[in-house]
């Protein structure tokens, strides 16, 4: 198009049918009037004084002066009709009244709490991934909120990383799916409508692959492999029109992600051309001091910005130094413009400057603090996040009229610690939480009795406990056993090294099974946790995670069978630690173990075998699920054909249930080398017991495609192994030709 038609055309498209102005023209007008300052100030955001969720250095007092002064643009931590309202009064008495953005951990759930992200993500339910984030949101945004920082989208193959708790697990594609469905949750009808909040692709990136899984900590892989594995879910999000973007705190190859110009300027604002704005994570600006990546404040603050970091999240390295880098012509005023720019187009499209008190509204509020209907469908949700890991002899579901039940362990009563990790606004709230004692006194007949003794606590050594905890076993029927780790020990700066039960957790295990009584143990984890000695030993395991609100009905739905679980595992279980990191979709290398006994001159350990102890994929139900021959239309394809496979699933077994049925490919050969699997499909299908179903997948070239060492991203012609099953390890493969 010659350039004058081309301006002609966008001149025509930047005023609406209606004649008014589109929201660029506003903003390019209120540009217009703005000085340098107060331009900075729209990339300020500092957090509220009641819930830091990193080290504060503001002052309360200078912070209220200066969004009184249009030196501030968003306020994170900040919540309620009230609290907000009174805020954003503040804005409005600056010289152009430009409404705050208010900002919040919004991650798994909001007034009511779903299960902890990694939880939600073996629920493998696109579905109701997607209404958990609507509903947080409609939450959410009864409280004054516009912004949740989340989905957090960093792929993660290290459970001592604590941050697992917050993503998808360790699969690329899986995650991808589960970010996508939790930004369509969250910015629902799209952005301005009352009950949407704007969405966070968070860390950008690799954040998940710190060394040894310590948080905070150096990232160092080739590009070939962050764009593989890291990067995919990031670039659906912006495909996807996800609000905003957040820095990681990490270096990747040396250079900050904060600053890093390569995933920022040329991929995200880039090649990716991606129309939101870039929140630095708290104080990541002024962290690349201590990274030895600029010498102070003002050599920060120039990096990040020029590398493309729109707002400063708790560093006062913009406010500070900015306008005089702009003075000193080392930042080229435009790039502050368009940083701007980014944040008001956010602040027009929430309708901010229609209403600014549009979402501070404490009719909305009361009626989403207790919704009973968002309670339900966390009760279900909470049960289809459940993995059943062992049932030996169909031990569960339990009866419920099993006369004497007996729960032990540190668990059983607690409230506080079924909300997870990030609940931060209403951490102190622990009456509508379910205990899982409750839970299951809920459940069991009015004539059975329910037991309960601590036993120890989840940390220390003391065992002074165990003999009530014996005592008390040894009256019951059956043992429900709760141990795991605390909610504070998964989530941010929650690195651990050992992942076995904290204290004397699996001492107390070991001395209630001597009793002989049946036990069926349940483990409350944000993480994979290593239990070598209980999954071999114990006949019943549920992994059931931090559940939220309802865990504990959640979990006795599915201890007394009234829902039949489903969850598989998003991450690899190890064995031991010594296994980390271990992944499913790893490399074949030139020496593979075939077995667990020839170690000789393979690549395998002396003295621990390679496979883990539950693969990715993996969770059992109360029915039994059989799959038939798998059909493929052809074994031979060309170009763009597309591969049709089908394949019969039956349940045999005596209880309706849901499966999740997952496709993996193996490319097996490349000009570089592909791992041993790849998930490329998934689907959860519910059959009712004695009925079988058809379940189908397509597989295209698109769907072959990876990254050269050039980064070039296609696929080869070439064969390739297709695999269907019910986990990763379990599967029928056949193998197809696809030629160019
Ligand atoms: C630091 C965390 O890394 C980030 O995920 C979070 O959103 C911010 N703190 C704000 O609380």
């Amino acid at each position: 198009m010659k350039k004058a038609s081309f301006l002609l055309v966008m001149g025509i498209l930047s005023i609406n049918t209606f004649g008014q102005k589109t929201i660029d023209q506003k903003v390019s007008e209120l540009l217009s009037q703005m000085t340098l300052n107060e331009k900075v100030g729209q990339l300020v955001q500092y957090s509220g004084f009641e819930y830091a969720t990193g080290p504060q250095n503001s002052n309360s007092v200078t912070v209220l002066e200066e969004i009184k002064q249009g030196r501030v643009g968003s306020m994170l931590n900040v919540a309620g009709g009230e609290e907000t309202r009174n805020f954003q009064k503040l804005a409005l008495q600056s010289r152009l009244k430009i409404p705050l953005l208010f900002g919040q951990d919004v991650i798994h759930g909001y007034r009511t709490t779903f299960p902890v992200n990694l939880g939600q993500a073996a629920s493998w339910d696109l579905g109701l991934i997607e209404q958990s984030e609507r509903i947080a949101a409609t939450e959410a945004s009864a409280y004054g909120i516009h912004w949740t920082f989340a989905p957090m989208v960093d792929i993660a193959r290290d459970p001592r990383w604590g941050r697992v708790m917050e993503g998808a697990g360790e699969d690329t594609y899986l995650g991808t799916q589960i970010g996508l469905a939790r930004i369509k949750g969250f910015q629902g009808k799209g952005l301005g409508n009352l009950d949407a909040i704007m969405a966070c692709a968070k860390h950008f990136a690799a954040y998940g692959a710190a060394v040894g899984g310590r948080d905070y900590n150096s990232v160092d892989m080739s590009l070939r492999q962050l764009n593989e594995t890291y990067l995919p879910p990031f670039k659906a999000a912006s495909a996807a029109g996800v609000a905003t973007f957040m820095n990681s705190f990490n270096d990747i190859n040396g250079i900050p992600a904060t600053a890093n110009k390569y995933i920022l300027r040329d991929l995200l604002k880039g090649s990716w051309d991606y129309q939101g704005f870039v929140v630095s994570d708290w104080g990541s600006i002024g962290e690349m001091i201590p990274h030895g990546y600029a010498k102070d404040m003002k050599e920060a603050a120039e990096k990040a910005i020029l590398a493309g970091s729109d707002m400063d999240m708790e560093s006062r390295a913009y406010m500070a130094e900015l306008p005089k880098l702009v003075q000193e012509g080392k930042v080229d005023v435009r790039v502050i413009d368009d940083a701007v720019k980014r944040i008001l187009v956010k602040k027009f499209e929430m309708g901010l400057f229609d209403d600014p008190y549009r979402y501070s509204n404490e009719k909305r509020q009361k009626e989403q603090t207790d919704n009973l209907e968002n309670r339900k469908f966390g009760r279900m949700f909470g049960s289809k996040s459940i993995v059943l890991l062992k049932n030996q002899n169909n031990i569960l579901p339990l009866s419920r009229s099993t006369k004497t039940v007996a729960l032990i362990g540190p668990f059983g009563k607690e409230k506080i610690a079924n909300h997870g990790f990030w609940s931060i606004a209403f951490k102190d709230d622990n009456q509508r939480i379910v205990s899982q004692f409750d839970g299951i006194k809920n459940q069991l007949d009015k004539s059975s009795v329910l037991l309960y003794a601590k036993g120890s606590n989840v940390d220390d050594q003391d065992t002074s406990m165990f003999a009530e905890a014996i005592e008390t076993a040894k009256k019951a029927d059956v043992v429900i056993m709760t141990l795991g780790e605390g909610h504070a020990m998964s989530g941010e700066a929650k690195s651990r090294s050992n992942l076995h039960f904290s204290g004397v957790q699996e001492d107390l295990l070991k001395e209630i099974a001597k009793t002989g009584k049946p036990i069926v143990l349940l483990i409350n984890a944000g993480r994979p946790l290593m239990f070598d000695w209980a999954a071999d030993y114990i006949p019943g395991i549920m992994y059931t995670w931090w559940l939220g609100t309802e865990a504990g009905n959640s979990i006795a739905d599915v201890l007394f069978g009234i829902v039949n679980p489903g969850g598989k595992l998003p991450m690899t279980f190890p064995r031991t630690e010594g296994q980390i990191p271990i992944y499913y979709n790893h490399y074949n290398t030139g020496r593979p173990a075939k077995n667990n006994t020839d170690r000789n001159y393979v690549s395998a350990y002396i003295d621990l075998d390679n496979d883990p102890k539950f693969p990715f994929g993996y969770g059992l139900s109360y029915t039994q699920f059989k799959y038939a021959d798998m059909n493929l239309s052809s074994t031979n394809l060309t170009g763009n054909q597309k591969l049709n496979i089908n394949i019969n699933v039956s349940n045999i077994g005596n209880y309706d249930g849901e499966e999740v049925v997952q496709l993996y490919i193996r490319d097996l050969f490349g000009k570089v080398i592909r791992p041993i699997k790849e998930l490329k499909g998934f689907q959860k299908v519910f059959i009712k017991k004695g009925e079988t179903k058809e379940v189908n997948f397509i597989l295209t070239p698109e769907d072959l495609k990876f990254y050269d060492d050039e980064l070039n991203f296609d696929w080869e012609s070439g064969e390739f192994d297709i695999m269907v099953g019910t986990n990763s390890k379990d599967v029928q493969t056949k193998r197809v030709n696809w030629v160019k």
